[in-house]
């Protein structure tokens, strides 16, 4: 596999066109970025655990049927993966209530959401990632209705494995952002990545944030709180 030349520079990661027409290399870069790119931070070695991380829950997911980009990593802070058309969404799942829904409703932060909540955000930081409901996505073309039932059915599925995961490892998923595309035979498939930079964790018992609400709240020990996370499933970095 050769890396050719870059495709697209995002906030956190590169991604590189490679010799194979279907397949991308990730590139995880130390960058970390809050407030829609208001803020950004080199932090030693955070594109190595955020890749490593996100390849060993991406396997997890993988193991439980739900099919995702990822086909191997290929260095410290490289992952190839399948080429996918992404759809411009954020799908977001909600156990407990923090971060925007908290300031939006006015709920008190750690009240249990049962049902948990599912909510859509366009991806667009000049627009500050408006929350977006099913007609807008139809209407604007983004994905069909069988597309977004199928986003909403995987981001749920996602949500009982790793709920699971990270309970037996002592932490809560409080909430997450996933993102999917479209693969060259049309079936949607989980993209992008899941890591402490896209969810938050906190510890079950003392409620520790473990996740990049450290970074966006000046909390610190922010990869070495990642690291702890990845320890405490089984990975060791
Ligand atoms: P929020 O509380 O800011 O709406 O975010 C909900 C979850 O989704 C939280 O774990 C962070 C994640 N998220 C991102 O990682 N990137 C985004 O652009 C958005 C809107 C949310
Ligand atoms: N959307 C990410 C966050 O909520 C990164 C960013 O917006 O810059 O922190």
């Amino acid at each position: 596999m050769e890396k050719r030349e870059e495709l697209y520079r995002g906030k956190a990661k590169t991604v590189y066109l490679t010799d194979d027409s279907d397949k991308l290399i990730l590139h995880f870069r130390n960058d970390t970025s809050a407030f829609d790119g208001q803020k950004i931070e080199q932090l030693d070695r955070k594109g190595e655990v955020n890749n490593k991380f996100n390849h060993f829950i991406m396997t997890k997911l993988e193991d439980a049927g739900i099919a995702t980009q990822v086909e191997a990593l290929v260095s410290d802070t490289e992952s190839l993966v399948k080429k996918l058309d992404m759809i411009p969404v954020e799908c977001v799942v909600r156990n407990v209530a923090a971060g925007s829904l908290v300031r939006r409703l006015g709920v008190e932060e750690g009240l249990l959401l049962d049902p948990p909540v599912f909510e859509f955000f366009l991806k667009n930081d000049a627009l500050h990632d408006p929350m977006v409901n099913d007609y807008h996505i139809v209407s604007f073309g983004w994905a069909s209705e069988a597309q977004i039932a199928e986003m909403k059915a995987l981001t749920f599925k996602v949500n009982a494995v790793l709920k699971a995961l990270f309970d037996e490892a002592g932490m809560m998923l409080v909430d997450y952002k996933l993102e999917f595309g479209v693969d060259a035979a049309g079936n949607i498939v989980l993209g992008d990545e899941f890591t402490p930079d896209g969810c938050r964790l906190w510890d079950k018992e003392t409620r520790k944030k473990m996740d990049k609400d450290r970074f966006r709240q000046g909390l610190g020990s922010v990869v070495e709180t990642y690291i702890e996370v990845a320890e405490r499933l089984g990975l060791a970095l």
